[in-house]
């Protein structure tokens, strides 16, 4: 005799069973009247043109006329800070979000249905403390993006943390030093992703376990070592490419600095395009991207599409 398993309920008192769960109640509730909810939408794809296919544009991502609607699968980046770096414009709090938006607003439009955005921030200044993250995360919703969940990115183990205590063994003034960073993931439309043409997964079983967690720990890494002022190591875009996307689809990064997630589509045999203003930086990375393909002694796997006619000033 086989016995029916009983579905369990979103306890009233949060200690929520797993196995066949009916959340249905919970998610009816008022509480998420004023989010976006999933659609029901059909999955396209449109062709990336060949050859604007694993290539840095060297202009603003404000507009990426160059990428059709519903194109791309993950969007993974780490934007520009607005902090006095070379690249940064001193743009006013408001005029600098309103310059991600429209960025963000970009993606929605290449993004597949499904498609996945990582986007990773850190938290500025602390007379006072500027949370970035939910600022963007509010400007996310508001676009319609569904939200994910959130990551912490625990660097403490980096080479030389920050020793600005504030009032050193006193109460008068400590002051929190940030060993952290986050990774905001969100999706257009809906949490599933359809995959038609039956790619396949590349994560394995040890990555499914640690990579699901909310917390990821590995190093940053050195600014001086990649050339570049605020690069972030592979490991992330390796790991939110591993978990979010199938094999051979296309990676986006709409602010490439030095490569990095570049560097991680090929490490994952996905396509990469990219967008970066700086044209130093876009030699630095197809640099990497180039010595990267010769370590990999395959330098013909990926043929690389140099951007001849960048449109952006040198060093803005
Ligand atoms: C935080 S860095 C990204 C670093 C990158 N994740 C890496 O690992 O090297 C932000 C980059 O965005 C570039 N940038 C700033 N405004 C931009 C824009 N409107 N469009 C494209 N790139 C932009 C800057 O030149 C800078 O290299």
């Amino acid at each position: 005799m086989t016995t029916k398993r009983k579905k369990t309920k979103t306890s009233k008192f949060g200690s929520p069973g797993r196995i066949s769960h009916d959340s249905s109640e919970f998610y009816s509730t008022r509480l998420y009247e004023d989010f976006p909810s999933e659609k029901k939408v059909k999955y396209v794809e449109e062709e990336i043109p060949t050859q604007n296919l694993n290539k840095i544009f060297c202009k603003s991502s404000e507009n990426m006329e160059d990428l059709p609607d519903n194109s791309v699968h993950l969007m993974v980046t780490s934007p520009p800070y607005n902090v006095g770096k070379e690249y940064d414009q001193n743009l006013s709090f408001t005029e600098y979000l309103d310059l991600l938006k429209r960025v963000w607003k970009e993606i929605y439009r290449v993004l597949v249905p499904g498609g996945r955005v990582c986007i990773n921030i850190a938290n500025l200044g602390r007379k006072p403390y500027i949370p970035l993250h939910a600022f963007i995360i509010r400007d996310m919703i508001d676009i319609g993006f569904l939200m994910r969940g959130e990551i912490i990115w625990n660097k403490s183990m980096s080479a030389g943390s920050s020793t600005a205590w504030g009032s050193w063994l006193s109460a008068q003034n400590p002051t929190l030093r940030d060993v952290h960073e986050y990774i905001l993931v969100f999706s257009k439309d809906t949490f599933k992703r359809s995959n038609p043409l039956k790619r396949e997964n590349t994560i394995t079983k040890d990555e499914f376990l640690e990579y699901t967690k909310s917390i990821w720990n590995f190093p940053a890494v050195s600014a001086k070592k990649v050339g570049h002022p605020a690069p972030f190591p592979i490991e992330l875009p390796y790991r939110c490419i591993q978990l979010y996307t199938f094999k051979e689809e296309v990676v986006l990064d709409p602010f490439m600095g030095s490569g990095q997630t570049a560097i991680a589509a090929i490490k994952t045999n996905r396509y990469f395009v990219g967008y970066e203003t700086n044209k130093e930086y876009v030699k630095l990375a197809e640099k990497r991207i180039k010595e990267y393909l010769i370590e990999l002694n395959s330098p013909t796997l990926y043929d690389y599409h140099a951007d001849t006619q960048g449109t952006a000033k040198d060093n803005p």
